[in-house]
C-alpha cells in the first residue's frame, strides 16, 4: 500500500523464553492516530518498545516507509508516563539532549513551549515543575526531532482529569498540525475512542479486533460511549 508508513509482520518477542507478543501484524498508513487497549500484560508497551527499536524483536519483521528497522529507530519518539526527565538539566536542555546548541534550537525550543504553553520554562528545572508540566515538556522533547511516528504509552495516565483532557485536545492538535502518525497506548478506553481513528485490542499477546472509529473531530463524549462499551466488552471476553 502506498501510503502505509508502519509495516509489522509476524512480529514475535520472548523474554526468556516467555511470549510477550505472539506473531503479530499491523499496517498503519501515513498519518493515522491508532490506540492499543488491552488488558496489563497484554504486550502493549512491548510492541512500542519494539517498533522504537528499543530492544531486538524474537523474529518477524517491522518496516517504516519501506525500510527495514534495525536498531534504534531514530524516525519515532517515545514518550512515557513517567517524564524520565533528567533532574540535572533545565527545560531547555532537556528538550535538546543530544543536539548542538545555536540559535536555530534556541528558537526551535521556544516555539515548542510555547505550543505546549511553557513560554518562560526554557531555564527551569524539572523538579519546580508540576507533574501536567513536566508531561508538556517530555512532549516537547518528543516533538523537538520531529519524529514521523509519535509513541506514546500512556503518558497521560498520572494526570487529574482536568489536566488529562487538556492535554489529549494538545496533542489532538499537534497530530493535525504536524501530519504525523501516533500510536497511544492507554488502559482507558474511552481516552482511545475519543483519540484515536482505529483502536486495536491487544489480548493474550497479539491484536485480538480492530475497531474503525472514523468519526469527525473533535468527538463529544456522547458519541464515543457505545464503542468503548464494545471496546470494553472485547476485552473482558473470555474467549
Ligand atoms: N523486560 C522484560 N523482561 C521480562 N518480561 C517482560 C519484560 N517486559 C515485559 N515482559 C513481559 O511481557 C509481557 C507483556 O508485557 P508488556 O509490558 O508489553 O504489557 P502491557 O500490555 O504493556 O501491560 P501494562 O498494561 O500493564 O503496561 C508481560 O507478561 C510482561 O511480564
Ligand atoms: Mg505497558
Amino acid at each position: 500500500m502506498a501510503d502505509t508508513i508502519l509495516s509489522i509482520e509476524n512480529l514475535s518477542k520472548k523474554y526468556q523464553g516467555k511470549v510477550a507478543l505472539n506473531s503479530t501484524n499491523l499496517k498503519i498508513k501515513n498519518g493515522e492516530f491508532v490506540a492499543l487497549v488491552g488488558q496489563s500484560g497484554g504486550g502493549k508497551s512491548t510492541l512500542l518498545r519494539l517498533i522504537a527499536g528499543l530492544e531486538p524483536m524474537t523474529s518477524g519483521t517491522i518496516s517504516q516507509n519501506n525500510q527495514l528497522i534495525h536498531g534504534i529507530n531514530s524516525n519515532t519518539r517515545v514518550m512515557f508516563q513517567d517524564d524520565r526527565l533528567l533532574p540535572w538539566k533545565t527545560v531547555r536542555e532537556n528538550i535538546t539532549f543530544k543536539k548542538p546548541k545555536n540559535s536555530e534550537t534556541a528558537e526551535v525550543v521556544n516555539q515548542l513551549l510555547e505550543r505546549v504553553e511553557l513560554q518562560g520554562f526554557a531555564d527551569a528545572y524539572p523538579a519546580s515543575l508540576s507533574g501536567g508540566q513536566r508531561q508538556r515538556v517530555a512532549l516537547a522533547r518528543a516533538l523537538f526531532v520531529n519524529p514521523e511516528i509519535l509513541l506514546l504509552d500512556e503518558p497521560l495516565g498520572a494526570l487529574d482529569a482536568l489536566t488529562r483532557s487538556k492535554m489529549q485536545k494538545l496533542i489532538l492538535d499537534l497530530w493535525q498540525e504536524r501530519k504525523m502518525t501516533v500510536i497511544l497506548v492507554t488502559h482507558d478506553v474511552h481516552e482511545a475512542t475519543k483519540m484515536a481513528n482505529r483502536i486495536y485490542v491487544v489480548k493474550n499477546n497479539k491484536i485480538e479486533a480492530t475497531f474503525e472509529n472514523p468519526l469527525a473531530y473533535p468527538r463529544t463524549d456522547a458519541t464515543c460511549t457505545n464503542l468503548s462499551t464494545t471496546i470494553l466488552n472485547k476485552i473482558i471476553d473470555q474467549d
